[in-house]
């Protein structure tokens, strides 16, 4: 659906109880221009208007915040504020309660929403405030990356990282806590550093790499534009990399309508076939393992460590293609293709100082997903499939490991 200047997709939870779903259902914009709109869009969205607010800011989004909290404060809102300086290191239960103090020393009641405006980490511990806090207020996601506008804002995931005997357990603590209102104001995009850009286009090639759903009624902009997400991505990558902002908009109109999409026939990811949500792990059993590697630089420079969640997402690809070819699952071009296209976004696709290989796999079996000490992968099958593999030999895994390996 398109409105004035943005675009809306709809993000329904079918399942379960229709009265409460009801309720839980909330819109997504995309658009430019959209920040200081905030309010009136919020009152739309919580049925009421703001009258106090936690507002969560991601140190890179402060000029950005402003926008949101000068508006806030002309339509009479009460305001806490806390900054977050987004590290995965911050994404912690220490933060967390930070926000949660914050919170209570403004005495927020349950009406009062939290408003996030950042990165997906900025995103993520906000949210899991926001579900905790008097156990559940409401949340605005405002992303101000491609990747957690893609991606991380949408969906209800939220939670912090677990620091255990020196390793950190990427989203180990969390709850599912939908938003009530997401709002990508893709002006933010063009101050984004190009590093952070790149990034985010690889969890846009992961659900390219997934969807075979296309053509679809929820792809807003272009309701007759019915060409897969990947090939799309690929025909229009010129214009994003310019960042048209007509060609930003679709882009991630199109993310999100297809995560929207997948959320909706499993949000909890519960599904016992066909992968459901899950699917949307793509790639990220290899990247969670490698992005703790504090150590890693996406270039020949250390001062570059540590990789970007995306970059380690696009490397996560890569290794989960080749570990997929080399089990006999999808053709053998499809790596080199994925490699080819990573390429043209400016990612890297090998990566120096990987540890010995036993050791990634000690990390990955630590991942979410593992079940009865057995190690779940999401392995792309084609251009436009995944499937969940469980118990897969070691030997493949091991080739998708070598494929990123900078030796
Ligand atoms: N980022 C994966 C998911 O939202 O399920």
């Amino acid at each position: 659906m398109t409105g004035p200047g943005f675009n809306t997709v709809r993000v329904d939870l079918a399942d379960r109880n229709a009265d409460r779903n009801a309720d839980r259902n909330y819109d997504a914009r995309i658009g430019a221009g959209l920040l200081p709109s905030l309010p009136v869009a919020a009152t739309a969205a919580l049925g009421r208007d703001i009258r106090a607010a936690c507002v969560v800011i991601d140190t890179n989004a402060r000029p950005h915040a402003a926008l949101v909290t000068d508006a806030l404060r002309a339509a009479g809102a009460q305001l806490a504020e806390i900054e977050i300086h987004a590290t995965e290191k911050a994404k912690s239960l220490e933060t967390l309660e930070q926000i949660l103090t914050v919170m209570g020393k403004a005495r927020l009641e349950r009406a009062d929403p939290v408003i996030a405006i950042g990165g997906g980490i900025t995103g993520d511990l906000a949210g899991f405030a926001a579900a905790t806090y008097r156990r559940g207020v409401p949340v605005i996601q405002c992303p101000t990356t491609l990747l957690s506008m893609v991606d991380a804002s949408v969906g209800g995931k939220t939670g912090v990282n677990l620091e255990v005997a020196g390793t950190l357990q990427k989203n180990m603590v969390g709850a599912f806590h939908q938003p009530a209102l997401v709002i990508a104001d893709i002006d933010t995009l063009a101050t984004l550093p190009d590093r952070e850009f790149h990034a985010g286009l690889a969890e846009c090639i992961k659900h390219g790499l997934i969807d075979d759903t296309t053509p679809n009624d929820s792809t807003p902009n272009d309701a007759t534009d019915h060409t897969p997400h990947l090939a799309w991505i690929e025909h229009a990558l010129d214009q994003i990399l310019a960042r048209n902002p007509d060609t930003l908009i679709q882009l991630i109109t199109r993310s999100v309508a297809f995560k929207a999409s997948v959320v909706r026939n499993d949000e909890r990811e519960t599904a016992k076939s066909g992968g459901g949500r899950a699917l949307l792990n793509l790639g990220h059993t290899f990247a969670h393992a490698i992005e703790t590697l504090h150590h890693l630089s996406p270039t020949s420079n250390p001062a570059d460590a540590p990789l970007l969640h995306g970059e380690a997402v696009g490397l996560g690809l890569i290794a989960a293609a080749t570990t997929a070819a080399h089990a006999g699952l999808a053709p053998q071009e499809l790596p080199q293709h994925i490699t080819h296209l990573l390429t043209r976004c400016n990612l890297p696709t090998r990566v120096a100082g990987l540890p010995d290989h036993q050791h990634i796999l000690a990390l990955m079996g630590a991942d979410k997903k593992t079940t009865h000490g057995k190690l779940r992968l999401v392995l792309p099958c084609g251009q436009h499939r995944a499937m969940v593999v469980d118990n897969l030999d070691k030997a493949p895994i091991l080739a998708g490991l070598e494929s990123i390996s900078l030796v």
